[in-house]
């Protein structure tokens, strides 16, 4: 009986997020507020600290680009991640695809360590910057609430020379009003290694925000370049080249794009996070002793009942 009704309610929730995406949305959003409110007092940051005026940068701009080191100083915590990436490079999986130019994912240009491992241990680097205090202060701040992980990933970008650009290489918001990204660069991205691209303003609490704007929470959005330049002026594109350390921090209901890698691949960590009642929740699964984690960590990598 149990299982029937878990599985009438799957049905009606999916049914839900594909013809009311928004009512399902808000809904959620508002189920969840009150928790992630109340928890998000633990990540409280004084106006004029280093991490507020991060918030401020991201707030108005919708992206702010620091260093590795202005949020983790010990040189360890990029040494690790570095480690991790290593160990994922040598793969199997990871070298079958490096070796045929492409892999198996929807984005046959991205190699994604989340794509083969559906899980990801508490004692992992990646999964200890997931929670860790400088990420959550600052995206808790911006989200006004605590966020829900949905990725913590390693990309490697394979350069395709003539591929032309495609999903997300192509101007874009993500599907959720309330969201934010990290990408740590692992490696020098330049122009021929598909830098992350954002056009500032365009998120949704940004002067830009209303331009083109998302109706729904149902599936990323691709207006074509003219119909964006038509109404925006493009000096408001950030390229993001940078090197080994640069730490982005991106609300990508704004336009951007990345990963047209022409010649030299582009590598790095990626966390992204929503709001405390995303329709997007956790893609992998967290093992290891999580009880040690705080309350406001669990709320992060909890399983959302949708
Ligand atoms: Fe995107």
């Amino acid at each position: 009986m149990g299982k029937l009704i878990q599985f009438i309610r799957k049905k009606s929730n999916r049914f839900t997020i594909n013809y009311f995406p928004l009512t399902k949305y808000r809904f959620n959003m508002f189920r969840y507020a009150g928790k992630g409110k109340r928890l998000s007092l633990e990540y409280k940051l004084a106006p004029g600290s280093k991490f507020y005026d991060i918030v401020q940068t991201i707030k108005k701009d919708g992206i702010a680009v620091v260093k590795i080191e202005d949020l983790f100083p010990d040189k360890t915590v990029l040494n690790d991640l570095l480690e991790e990436f290593q160990a994922f490079s040598n793969t199997k999986d990871f070298k079958d695809a490096l070796q045929k130019g492409e892999s198996k994912d929807n984005k046959n240009y991205l190699i994604r360590s989340g794509y083969f491992n559906k899980t990801l241990a508490v004692e992992t680097r990646l999964f200890k910057m997931a929670v860790s205090s400088p990420f959550l202060s600052i995206v808790t701040n911006y989200l006004g609430s605590v966020p829900r992980l949905q990725f913590a990933e390693y990309w490697y970008t394979i350069p395709q020379k003539d591929s032309g650009s495609k999903n997300s290489q192509s101007w874009h918001r993500d599907p959720e009003f309330s969201m934010i990204k990290v990408f740590l660069y692992l490696n020098e991205v330049d122009n021929n290694a598909g830098p992350f691209c954002y056009i500032k303003g365009t998120h949704q609490q940004g002067e830009l925000g209303n331009i083109l704007p998302r109706k729904t929470p149902n599936g990323p959005f691709y207006p074509s370049e003219k119909e964006i330049f038509d109404k925006i002026d493009k000096s408001n594109i950030v390229v993001n080249t940078g090197s080994l350390g640069t730490l982005i921090f991106c609300d990508t209901n704004g336009f951007h794009k990345g990963g047209d890698a022409k010649l030299n691949p582009r590598i790095f960590a990626y966390w992204t996070y929503g709001g405390p009642g995303t329709l997007f929740g956790l893609y992998f699964k967290p093992t290891g002793d999580l009880t040690k984690l705080s309350p406001a960590q669990k709320f992060v990598v909890e399983k959302i009942n949708l």
